[in-house]
């Protein structure tokens, strides 16, 4: 690979043991990629946060670049953490679990990152524009950022979004290049989909038809006239956990589309298609849900209004989590839906989700309107899903 002057200094460790490091990381894996060069960033946004994912090993990595003077060259933000950093008892974690994430968060902090803990960043102020160049590792942002904002990142795994953090830095491969931008297949949507629950329902079934036809996972996608924040939020989130995408085109909504290659291939999916998709994740009875969650991907304010006036005099008879940024939270305790919505009995779980929280034999069967998290609470946690669109989900804590 071809190293600038400064990129040559990082890796001679004359900026430091942790710059020093990370180069490293970042030569190797430009190398396995074929990378020709790095390219600087403007945002990165690491995972790999919650202790129960990182354990003792992650989080000796983390003091060892904290320790060899690490420090953000640009704006950096985290993913959620294993717990509220606030409120963590009264979500029942234990307190010995809660020292050792609270360490993690201090290692982070230490190196300069804003410790946001949300897998929302582009609701928090790390938003980057078209065309930027950047380096974030949570999957359904990567998607995100890549297909609703036209900036440019790879999957980057924890450690090498650490690395491009702390050397402002990264191999120039993959979705950096436009040639890695055009679509592969187009998927011609042949129902009417509404509210991000049917759009994450589409998330699955387009996935999953990519997967088991071995096609790259970067569809171009038709039949849908218009798509919210949060609809499109859903549909990141669950290509991304089904079908391994970074990245989709949407006709006449995504920045990119107007402007790539078609392909040839195509594939369709009917009603017939999202209802299987829907099927497929509802494995337990509505009356044995033991557990409530929305906020897969994080909230937004919008879905945090429209669940306050559901709650609104209710009362929830469910353990109930609202997953949500702190920055986020705190616009809703201003404008009052905090009091709202807590009056129920129902609690955020801000900096969190329910699925990198150490909750795993707490509960048997998770409701939720996520298709990812239908696809984690199981596969992490053992837990059955019934999947229902987000008014629904509150309907089945209240009974
Ligand atoms: Fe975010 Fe957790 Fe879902 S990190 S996308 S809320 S699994």
């Amino acid at each position: 690979m071809k190293l600038t002057h400064e990129e040559e200094a990082m890796l001679a460790g004359r900026a430091g043991r942790a710059a020093q490091k990370a180069m490293q990381i970042l030569q190797a894996l430009g190398t396995i990629y074929g990378a020709e060069s790095m390219t600087p960033v403007t945002s990165v946004q690491v995972a790999g946060v919650s202790y129960d994912n990182l354990g003792e090993a992650g989080l000796q990595f983390l003091n060892e670049m904290a320790g060899g003077g690490g420090k953000a060259r640009v704006l950096t933000t985290l993913n959620p953490a294993g717990m509220d950093i606030e409120n963590w008892q009264a979500l029942g974690i234990p307190e010995t679990f809660a020292v050792q994430q609270m360490r993690v968060i201090e290692a982070f902090s230490r190196m300069g990152v804003q410790t946001t803990c949300t897998c929302t960043p582009y609701l928090v102020g790390n938003q980057p524009g078209r065309g930027e160049h950047i380096a974030w590792a949570e999957s359904s942002a990567v998607c995100y950022a890549n297909s609703v904002l036209g900036a440019r990142s790879n999957r980057e795994g924890g450690p090498s979004a650490l690395a491009a953090a702390l050397t402002g830095r990264t191999p120039k491969y993959g979705y950096h290049l436009n040639a890695n931008r055009a679509p592969s297949v187009i998927a011609k949507v042949q129902c009417t989909l509404q509210g991000a629950y049917q759009f994450g329902a589409l998330g699955k079934a387009i996935g999953e038809r990519l997967q088991a036809n071995a096609i790259k996972p970067l569809p171009y996608i038709t039949g849908i006239p218009s798509a919210s924040l949060e609809e499109l939020k859903a549909l990141c989130a669950s290509l991304a956990t089904y079908g391994g995408a970074a990245m989709f085109h949407i006709e006449g909504i995504t920045p990119e589309a107007s402007q790539t290659p078609l392909p040839e291939q195509h594939l369709e999916i009917s009603a017939a298609d999202l209802q299987a998709a829907i099927d497929s994740m509802n494995d337990a009875q509505p009356q044995e849900v033991d557990f409530v969650s929305l906020g897969c991907p994080h909230l937004t304010i919008e879905e945090i209004a429209h669940l306050a006036r559901l709650l609104e005099g209710q009362r929830v008879v469910k353990e109930f989590w609202i997953t949500t940024a702190r920055p986020v939270k705190q616009l809703a305790d201003q404008l009052g839906y905090t009091a709202v919505i807590e009056a129920s009995g129902a609690r955020f779980a801000a900096d969190t989700c329910c699925v990198v929280a150490p909750i795993k034999g707490r509960f048997k069967v998770l409701a939720t309107d996520s298709a990812k998290a239908c696809y984690y609470a199981y596969a992490k946690n053992n837990f059955n899903t019934v999947f229902l669109p987000f008014e629904e989900v509150v309907r089945q804590a209240l009974q």
